[in-house]
């Protein structure tokens, strides 16, 4: 993990001003919330969608339950399930854990749903691969470039008004596994690139060119965190409708992952 590298807390940090008062309950840290989000993605989206609300008359990122009223009500869901009906106990999760998960659905309640609606994935598609250039930095289904994230299954991922910042202000939220650092070796020339992996003596990246990178730590003179997103943002390079276009076709990709 990259433990070592701050992380840009900026979007998570608004998002608890803005839900202070469901946040009356319990102080949760903007640290508690990314930890959750983590946790969702790989144990409630299967069920629950990237939006909380593929289970009928549940609603997670709404607060609309059929039983739970309390955040503690919640936390005991998650831990035991609720017997008789489809909602498995996360046997071996800790109370702590669970919290975290509670965070990030209260946080994301606080965000106002994307209002990119009615856009058309086939044309997204399209967008994608031609006119959005997309594909120089992303890849999907192994095609398209490594420079970037892959986006193969960014729709189990994030939700659309997440895929939406991403698109119209990509510096507001770039993710700790996404960072750009720039390392200068004591031998030689500064190399820009994404983080891929960082231990106590080498951290790998991959550069410009694509090529997977690795320096040995003690041999930099220098390396910093790129705070800036790569990204270009398309506020105002597509349309209303294209930006539309791109988040259905965003929220239809659900993987799986190729090569
Ligand atoms: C295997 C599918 C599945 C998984 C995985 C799953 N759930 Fe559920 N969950 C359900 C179903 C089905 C229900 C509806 C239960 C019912 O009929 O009351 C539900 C209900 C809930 C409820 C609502 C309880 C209420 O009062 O309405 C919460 C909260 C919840 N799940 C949270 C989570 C969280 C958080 C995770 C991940 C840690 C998770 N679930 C994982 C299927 C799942
Ligand atoms: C010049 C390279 C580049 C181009 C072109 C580009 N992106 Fe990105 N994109 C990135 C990088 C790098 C990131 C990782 C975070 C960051 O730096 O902002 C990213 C992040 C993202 C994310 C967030 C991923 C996540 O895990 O949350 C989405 C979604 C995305 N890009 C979609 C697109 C779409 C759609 C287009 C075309 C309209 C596009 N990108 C064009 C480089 C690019």
């Amino acid at each position: 993990m990259m433990t070592a590298f701050p992380m840009n807390r900026s979007i998570v940090c608004v998002l608890l001003l803005a839900s202070g008062a469901l946040l009356a309950q319990h102080e949760y840290t903007a640290t508690d919330i990314e930890n959750g989000g983590r946790q969702y993605v790989n144990n409630c989206v299967y069920c629950h969608g990237p939006e909380g609300d593929q289970i009928a008359g549940v609603s997670l990122f709404q607060g609309r339950f059929k039983r739970a009223v309390s955040d503690d009500d919640i936390v005991q869901i998650i831990r035991n399930g609720v017997p008789g009906t489809g909602m498995p106990a996360q046997t071996g999760m800790n109370e702590a854990n669970a919290r975290t998960i509670v965070a990030y659905l209260r946080s994301a309640a606080a965000v106002p749903a994307s209002t990119l609606t009615g856009g058309n994935a086939a044309r997204g598609k399209s967008l994608f691969e031609g006119k959005g250039a997309c594909a120089t930095c992303h890849r999907v289904q192994g095609s398209g470039s490594r420079m970037g994230p892959d986006l193969s299954d960014i729709g189990m991922q994030r939700r659309a008004v997440e895929l939406e910042k991403s698109l119209l202000d990509p510096g507001a939220g770039v993710l700790p596994q996404h960072r750009f650092v720039q390392v200068t070796p004591k031998s030689g020339p500064a190399v820009t690139g994404r983080l891929l992996n960082q231990d106590t003596f080498t951290l790998q990246l991959i550069d410009s060119q694509e090529r997977l990178r690795t320096f040995v730590i003690a041999d930099l003179r220098d390396y910093s965190v790129l705070k800036d997103s790569r990204m270009p943002s398309y506020k105002d390079k597509l349309s209303r409708q294209e930006l539309a276009d791109m988040v259905s076709y965003l929220v239809s990709l659900k993987g799986p992952n190729k090569p």
